[in-house]
């Protein structure tokens, strides 16, 4: 079941949206083994949002946004991502059988013919689903502005964050958070780039909360990377970096709904440090057996530095959203870890190697 049959009652769907789906969300909510013990926090979980059919967690914005698309007549999809996005919105509309146009970033200081500045595997997930792709000389930001500009005068539907319905779709995985606690957590750590996301899980523990479906709200904590903190240093970042590339985005779209969220909800938006990410990623992956891409390692990352500062209770009930799989961003891992041992020899060897 996808997420628009799950949650129908909630979405913006009637009898004339058509049925559309990858069986997106219903993730696993994975309670942490060891980190959580070791840094003495009691409930500790994971959002694995890297299970979905893409790989991300716009699955579940994107389908939304793809059927309203269709129910709207839309023939051409059009999007500006940092990578996941692209991905998602061109299986979808793979699915549908409608046009896919992807504006990816090549960035500003590019030499012709050099790869775009975004995941190797989220590009060629774009283009295995039939996409039509654009490497736009510039980052995130620009090309985000040139497809705003663009579907203004042409009509091309607009797939990004900025179109409701993906807010919609993504805010699923807050109740998904609470159908499975009985609850909302009192902590919800999640990264913030063009900070849809943010948004979205604010509206849906907001939402369950008005139905009465959760008696309490979570404070939203939103990780960014230190080069590109917009929200976190309250302006505009003209070159942001980072080795987080789905989140090295300088002028969220989303920047206000990004701030009301940390602002109602008694929480907050801090910035963390390439190095800490790296570290993040590696002891998630080495000690709880979930690989995660760097991006989504941001708010682990953050929640280290903020139980090492006593700014989280131990008995509060904490979830972090990895939002996309490590699987996405291979050669960003692999950097950071130690090469195979290469050995040409038999057991015996092979048993010396490993100091057995
Ligand atoms: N994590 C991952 C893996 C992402 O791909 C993104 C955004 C985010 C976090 C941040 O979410 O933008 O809603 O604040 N990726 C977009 C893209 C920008 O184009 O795929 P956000």
């Amino acid at each position: 079941m996808g997420v628009i049959a799950r949650y129908r009652e909630h979405l913006p769907v009637g009898p004339a949206t058509p049925e559309v789906d990858l069986n997106e969300g219903s993730t696993p909510l994975v309670a942490s083994r060891n980190i959580g013990r070791a840094l003495g926090l009691k409930h500790l979980y994971f959002k694995y949002e890297g299970l979905n059919p893409t790989g991300s967690f716009k699955d579940r914005g994107m389908v939304v946004a793809v059927a309203k698309a269709l129910e709207g007549g839309s023939r051409v999809l059009i999007c500006a991502s940092t990578g996941n996005t692209s991905a998602s919105m061109a299986a979808y509309a793979a699915r549908t059988g409608v046009r896919a146009i992807v504006v990816v970033p090549s960035g500003a200081g590019r030499a012709q013919g050099a790869p775009p500045e975004i995941a190797l595997n989220k590009l060629s997930q774009a283009l295995m689903y039939g996409a039509k792709v654009v490497a736009l000389k510039g980052n995130f930001d620009f090309a985000l502005e040139t497809v705003r500009d663009l579907t203004s005068h042409y009509p091309v539907a607009l797939m990004n964050s900025v179109n409701p319905h993906r807010i919609a779709g993504q805010k699923t995985a807050a109740f998904e958070i609470v159908d499975e606690l009985g609850d909302a957590p009192d902590y919800l750590v999640l990264p913030v780039g063009n900070a849809g996301n943010i948004t979205a899980y604010w509206k849906g523990f907001r939402e369950y909360h008005a139905a009465g479906r959760a008696t309490r709200l979570p404070r939203m904590v939103g990780a960014q990377a230190e080069g590109a903190a917009p929200i976190v240093t309250g302006s505009p970042v003209a070159n942001p970096k980072t080795l987080a590339s789905a989140i090295r985005i300088g002028n969220p779209a989303s920047w206000e709904g990004a701030t009301s969220a940390r602002d109602e909800s008694g929480g907050l938006i801090a910035a963390v440090t390439d190095t800490e990410i790296i570290s993040a990623q590696i002891r998630l992956a080495s000690s709880e057996g979930l690989f995660a891409e760097p991006a989504s390692a941001a708010p682990l990352a953050l929640l280290f530095r903020l139980v090492r500062d006593g700014k989280i209770d131990r008995d509060a009930v904490t979830v972090v959203v990895l939002t996309g799989s490590g699987l996405k961003d291979p050669e960003a891992a692999l950097k950071n870890v130690e090469p195979p041992i290469e050995l040409d020899g038999d057991a015996r060897t092979l048993a010396k190697v490993l100091k057995l």
